[in-house]
């Protein structure tokens, strides 16, 4: 069993009141006496239970942060971004990985509640999950991070993911005159993959095209190179006409790039191939991919500043609305 704060103070001879001080106020505790009680902490290897001081005092210095998917390098760059912030204003951060599962997501919702955290910064499943709203309803601060929902009443930092699709259908249809390309996604329920399929949608209105005869989409159960590879291989084996893919995600348009190059198809002149959030891999895949870039880092930095400033000002504290724009990188998976 754990050493308690009793056995400690038995160990040096004080009461467990000088034990507290020599782990809360040390300023009010004789050298010798902080020595002695040092000492003792050390033979028993006694670990504080700072949740059960954080639940007395009804603070805590720590933010959860549950993200769709750890496996995607898109997520590892937002948590860089809030721990950046955190780290700064004092406070650790519990990374939580829902994997795109809404039961996960709520039991995380829990743990975390438990666990008192001050405020949570989520990436949310789907729109509209009751626990979330009840967190807030019950006080505790969230933040929605790359997620825009008009719906609710927190902050929120996001993409203009319409845009986003937008420039892929732009750089598709008008610079490289594609008239017929695959939409990879994930499944149309996560919001970013509906937006970017609605803005290519209207890139192809705006080029003269009818988006239903011009785009070809293709969802998947997730958004990763497996399923990317499972998109394209059925494409080609059912002859689909398409000379351009946009994916998603670069998780998806490198299992894209996977299937094309293993069924000996040139990128870009057999089949142009654009990705979404330009994460690191991006430039180094076998052919360069093409992507609109997500600022990631500034996307959780953004999140962990309004979470922490409503965490420490919550009566001056007013929601806003975060939405950054993307921007399209052209490599040679495009011509580019
Ligand atoms: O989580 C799926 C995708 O949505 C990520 O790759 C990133 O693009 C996010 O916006």
């Amino acid at each position: 069993m754990a050493p308690s704060m009793k056995d400690v103070a038995e160990r040096a001879g004080v009461s467990v009141g000088t034990v507290s001080n020599v782990l809360n106020r040390p300023d009010r505790v004789a050298e010798a006496t902080k020595a002695q009680v040092l000492a003792a902490i050390s033979e028993l290897g006694f670990v504080r239970n700072s949740s059960a001081a954080q639940l007395r005092a009804g603070t805590s210095r720590s933010l959860g942060l549950i993200v769709l998917d750890l496996a995607n390098p898109f997520f590892h760059d937002v948590a860089r971004g809030v721990e950046d912030v955190a780290e700064d204003a004092g406070y650790a951060v519990v990374l939580c990985n829902s994997d795109e599962q809404a039961h996960r997501e709520n039991r995380y919702l829990q743990v975390l509640e438990e666990q008192r955290v001050r405020g949570v910064l989520i990436t949310p499943v789907e729109v509209g999950s009751e626990r979330l709203d009840a967190l807030r309803r019950r006080g505790t601060p969230t933040v929605l991070v790359d997620r825009h929902d008009p719906n609710v009443n927190c902050c929120s930092v996001a993409v203009d993911d319409v845009a986003g699709g937008q420039l892929a259908g732009a750089c598709l249809l008008d610079r490289n005159e594609h008239r017929r390309i695959a939409y990879v996604t994930g499944p149309l329920k996560i919001r970013q993959c509906a937006d970017r399929l609605n803005g290519l949608r209207l890139a192809a209105k705006e080029a003269g095209l009818d988006p239903d005869e011009a785009i070809t989409v293709v969802e998947m159960p997730a958004l990763n190179a497996r399923t990317g590879y499972e998109a394209a291989s059925r494409l080609f084996r059912d002859g689909t006409d398409i000379t351009a893919a946009f994916c998603a995600n670069d998780l998806l348009a490198l299992g894209v790039l996977r299937a094309a190059v293993s069924t000996g198809r040139q990128v870009p002149d057999d089949i142009a191939l654009l990705g979404y959030d330009d994460i690191d891999f991006a430039a180094d895949a076998a052919v360069p991919l093409s992507s609109v870039r997500q600022p990631r880092r500034q996307i959780g930095r953004a999140a962990a500043q309004l979470l922490i400033e409503e965490c420490d000002n919550p009566i001056t504290h007013a929601h806003q609305q975060i939405m950054f724009r993307p921007e399209l990188v052209t490599r040679e998976s495009t011509g580019g």
